[in-house]
């Protein structure tokens, strides 16, 4: 994820601006830089790659001054470079910027009629522009800044300088996080407390909509209509650690909680509700995968298991036979892929080489390769013709969480978008779709609050020694997810089963002892489901199910039920997987295990 400083003051700012991005560089970058007010101008250095290279190039072209902002960058628009790196700098301002504008597009047509010329390929230097744009005696600073937002649409944390007001900040945030540290004649401003921890404890947390306007001794915040408002200023204890998680234990945690935010920004920009359509970059649409015979989709893990669900929703809802394969298994059976065909890769990291050496095969075959993918330039969407980014952030915990419930979002999305053109749904039909999918993260927000009794529910359990985990039709794959993610960290043995499956075999496994985790919200399936259930009641077996919000039968035989609201099946998938993530993980942090670094296992397998 990116990360943002902002400092003005008495002291030398590099230095503290250089530490703080150091302080940041647990979340995951590709690119930083930095810049400073200096001598009624504003100088900048930026470098690809390790924070490394932005010091070499500060040792050989110092920066010095006292006011300045600096940026670790995680890319989402334009591939990492030094170019595509913040600060952007226009005219008298620099700007870096945490977030996604979703109106890029639109804002840089405009601006280009009007003259402007760019530098990079990011959404954060239209800002810088459109700033300068505003930039009038009348608007001040931070009018100017105010001006500009009110022309944007999406997400952002932004901090800028302005050569003209050289001991002055101006910091904006709309859905991603900001915030003030109070300093003694210094101020700062940080997209995270790890950054500014060492300098100050008194924090302001901005809110939504705030334009807060800093200098060294005075922090006036006011809205985007210019009205002052005030924010409370909070003392924290935390230590680097805990500011590093947020305050949460574990980073899978703190992952886990992510989850609502990440799927708004996997959606932001790309649905048009009102049209029932998806609005896809240019050269994803242009593969037109809806006119492909068939789409083979190929990954690993929890991509697999992702994959897996994309399968039941893409036949589902666009009618187009989807096979999906673990990619350790693709590659050595000479699969069948024509140019008639779709291939789709699915990765969080973009570099697990099974999924890379069958995404080979798949161009050699001479078929259309779209990639779903969380690292913008990793390996597999470099060899691919497309990839759809998933928008997650950087996950630092070993087992995936943000990453699979993006992945899902993605797939819908693609889904819905190959079932209009293919009009095998109607623009009716999108828009309840997309109303649906809309609702996900209000529905995890709720499911959330419950974290706690889910823990009461996973000190009961953390016992047994071993779990069956059973699911139908996408609640299958999220079974097979929710099996895989208790096995990661709490080293509990667990498999999952089709439900329809469990007599054939898996049913001897039931007794007393024997905790059978079942998903069966209401759908097509529920009656189904609850035969399968009753043979597991019949022979002493402990069920925890996850149920549909007024569902009277199942509770009654489940020892405990999770409940989900009465919903659209689309969007049940992403609630009972964020119950399976959190009873994982309170078991295995009860259990006392390394929840982030489960043994055995790396976070990017790029080896056989
Ligand atoms: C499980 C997990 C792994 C990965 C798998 C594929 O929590 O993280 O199963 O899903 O190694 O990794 P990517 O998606 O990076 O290709």
């Amino acid at each position: 994820m990116c990360g943002i400083i902002g400092y003005t003051g008495n002291r030398d700012c590099v230095q503290i601006i250089q530490s703080g991005l150091g302080r940041l560089a647990y979340r995951g970058y590709d690119s930083a830089g930095i810049a400073v007010c200096s001598n009624g101008d504003i100088d900048l250095r930026r470098s690809h790659g390790k924070l490394e290279n932005l010091i070499a190039r500060l040792t050989r072209e110092p920066l010095r001054g006292h006011t300045g902002i600096g940026h670790t960058r995680w890319a989402t628009h334009g591939r990492p470079s030094e170019s595509n790196a913040h600060p952007h700098r226009y005219g008298k301002f620099a700007i870096v910027h945490n977030g996604i504008i979703e109106n890029f597009l639109e804002l840089r047509q405009e601006l280009i009629a009007r003259g402007h010329e760019f530098s990079s390929e990011t959404d954060t230097e239209i800002v810088a522009h459109l700033i300068s744009e505003y930039y009038t005696p009348d608007t001040g600073f931070a009018g100017a800044v105010r001006a500009a937002l009110r022309r944007v649409r999406g997400s952002y944390a932004i901090v800028a300088i302005c050569a003209d007001f050289p001991d002055e900040i101006v910091a904006a945030r709309l859905q991603s996080p900001l915030l003030i540290a109070l300093g003694d004649g210094e101020n700062f401003a940080a997209s995270d407390i790890a950054a500014v921890l060492a300098h100050s404890r008194r924090i302001i947390f901005l809110e939504d909509g705030d334009i807060a306007h800093i200098k060294a001794d005075t922090v006036e915040i006011q809205d985007i209509t210019g009205q002052p408002v005030q924010r409370p200023v909070k003392t924290v204890q935390w230590d680097i650690s805990a500011a590093e998680k947020q305050g949460y234990p574990h980073y899978m945690l703190k992952e886990i909680f992510e989850q609502p935010q990440k799927i708004t920004d996997t959606f932001r920009g790309r649905i048009l509700e009102d049209e029932g359509q998806i609005n896809l970059d240019e050269k994803t649409a242009n593969l037109e995968f809806e006119k492909c015979s068939r789409i083979q989709i190929v990954a690993c893990g929890t991509s697999y298991h992702a994959g897996l669900l994309g399968k039941y929703i893409i036949e589902k809802l666009a009618r187009i036979p989807v096979d999906v394969d673990v990619a350790s298994e693709y590659r050595y059976r000479n699969p069948i892929i024509t140019p008639q065909d779709g291939f789709i890769a699915i990765s969080q990291s973009g570099e697990t080489a099974d999924t890379y050496a069958c995404l080979k095969i798949a161009r050699e075959r001479g078929s259309k390769i779209l990639s779903i993918c969380n690292v913008m330039d990793s390996t597999i969407p470099r060899a691919s013709d497309a990839t759809f980014y998933t928008r997650a952030d950087p996950e630092i915990g070993v087992a995936s969480t943000k990453a699979f419930t993006t992945q899902l979002a993605s797939l819908m999305l693609l889904a819905i978008h190959f079932a209009r053109r293919r009009q095998t749904i109607t623009a009716g039909d999108a828009r309840q779709l997309l109303n649906a999918l809309r609702s996900v993260p209000h529905h995890m927000e709720t499911i959330l609050e419950t974290s706690d009794s889910v823990r009461s529910v996973a000190q009961k359990l953390l016992r047994a020694s071993s779990f069956l985990y059973l699911g139908r039709n996408v609640h299958y794959p999220i079974a097979l997810e929710g099996a895989l993610k208790l096995k990661e960290i709490s080293y509990i043995h667990a498999e999952a089963y089709p439900s329809g499956e469990m007599k054939h075999g898996p049913i001897a496994l039931i007794d007393e002892k024997l905790p059978v985790v079942v998903i069966a919200p209401k759908n097509a399936t529920y009656e189904k489901t609850l035969s399968n259930l009753q043979e597991v009641k019949a022979r002493g077996g402990r069920i925890i199910s996850i149920v549909s919000e007024g569902d009277d039968m199942l509770p009654r035989v489940s020892e405990h039920a999770f409940v989900i609201p009465d919903c659209e099946e689309i969007v049940q998938p992403f609630l009972s997987v964020l119950y399976l993530q959190l009873l994982a993980y309170h078991i295995a942090d009860l259990l006392g295990n390394d929840v982030d670094q489960p043994r055995n296992l790396a976070k990017s397998v790029t080896v056989e």
